[in-house]
C-alpha cells in the first residue's frame, strides 16, 4: 500500500474537485474531507451549525473563517487523517484559512496543493447541469432525458439539484472565488507548494494528470 498523502485541491466551483477527490481518496487511501459536504450534512441533521449555515450556503456566501477552521482542525486530527493524511476539498478558501491550516499542520506539512484549472464558461455549464444524490452525494450531469423522479444508480437515493446551484448563487460563488480564493494561488505558489493542473477533459483524463503530478511530489 502507498504511504498516504496530505493534499489540498483548489479550483473554481464546478472545476471537478468533488468528482476527483472521490477518486484520489481511493487511490491514496486517505479520507476525502469536503467542507461543503460537512456543512450539508449538518444542514440535513438540523444541528446548530446546520441551521446557521443553510441560509449562507443557499445564498452562495461563505461561512465564517473561525467556524470553518475549527471544523477542519478537529477533523484532520482524527485517527484516520493523522496517520495517513487527507485530501481537503473546499478548504482553505480564504487567506486566513490558509494561514491557520499551516499552523494546524506545522508538524506534518501539506505535500502539495493542486489548482484544478477550468475556465468560468465551462464551470457554468457543468454546474447548471449538475444533479446530486441526496443520500450518498454522488454527482451526475443532467442531459434532459432522465426519469422523474430520478433515483441514484449507486444507492437508490433521490437525485436532485443542489439548493445553491441556482443562477444567482452560482454567480455569487464564482465572484467570491475570484476575490477570496484566487489569492491562494500566489500564497501557495510563492512557497513552492502549488501544482496547476488542466481540469478540462474527461474525468479519467483529469485524474491521470492529477495522480502523475501528485506522485511526482510525494
Ligand atoms: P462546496 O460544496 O465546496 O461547493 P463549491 O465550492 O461551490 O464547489 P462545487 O462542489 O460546486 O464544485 P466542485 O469543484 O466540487 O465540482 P464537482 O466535482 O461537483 O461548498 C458549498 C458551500 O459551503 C460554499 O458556497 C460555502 O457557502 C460553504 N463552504 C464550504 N467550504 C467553506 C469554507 N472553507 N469556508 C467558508 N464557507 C465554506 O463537478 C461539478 C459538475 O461537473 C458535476 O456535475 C460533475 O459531474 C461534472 N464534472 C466534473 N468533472 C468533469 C469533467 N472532467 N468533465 C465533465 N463534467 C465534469
Ligand atoms: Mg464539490
Amino acid at each position: 500500500m502507498n504511504s498516504g498523502a496530505r493534499l489540498v485541491l483548489l479550483g473554481r466551483q464546478g472545476a471537478g474537485k468533488g468528482t476527483q477527490c472521490v477518486r484520489l481518496s481511493r487511490h491514496f487511501v486517505v479520507p476525502h474531507i469536503s467542507t461543503g459536504d460537512m456543512l450539508r450534512a449538518a444542514v440535513r441533521e438540523g444541528t446548530e451549525l446546520g441551521l446557521m449555515a443553510k441560509a449562507v450556503i443557499d445564498a452562495g456566501n461563505l461561512v465564517g473563517d473561525d467556524i470553518m477552521i475549527g471544523l477542519v482542525a478537529e477533523r484532520i486530527q482524527a485517527d484516520d487523517a493523522r496517520d495517513r493524511g487527507y485530501i481537503l476539498d473546499g478548504f482553505p478558501r480564504t487567506v486566513a484559512q490558509a494561514v491557520s491550516l499551516d499552523e494546524i499542520t506545522a508538524s506534518h506539512p501539506l505535500d502539495v496543493v493542486v489548482d484544478l484549472v477550468v475556465p468560468r464558461d465551462l464551470v457554468l455549464s457543468r454546474l447548471s447541469a449538475r444533479r446530486v444524490c441526496r443520500d450518498c452525494g454522488a454527482n451526475f450531469q443532467a442531459t434532459g432525458t432522465e426519469p422523474s423522479p430520478w433515483t441514484c444508480e449507486n444507492c437508490g437515493g433521490d437525485v436532485v439539484q443542489r439548493d445553491d446551484d441556482t443562477p444567482d448563487a452560482i454567480n455569487k460563488r464564482l465572484d467570491l472565488y475570484e476575490t477570496q480564493t484566487q489569492p491562494l494561488i500566489d500564497f501557495y505558489g510563492e512557497s513552492g507548494r502549488l501544482a496547476q493542473i488542466d481540469g478540462v477533459g474527461s474525468p479519467d483524463e483529469v485524474f491521470a494528470r492529477l495522480t502523475k503530478a501528485v506522485e511526482q511530489r510525494l
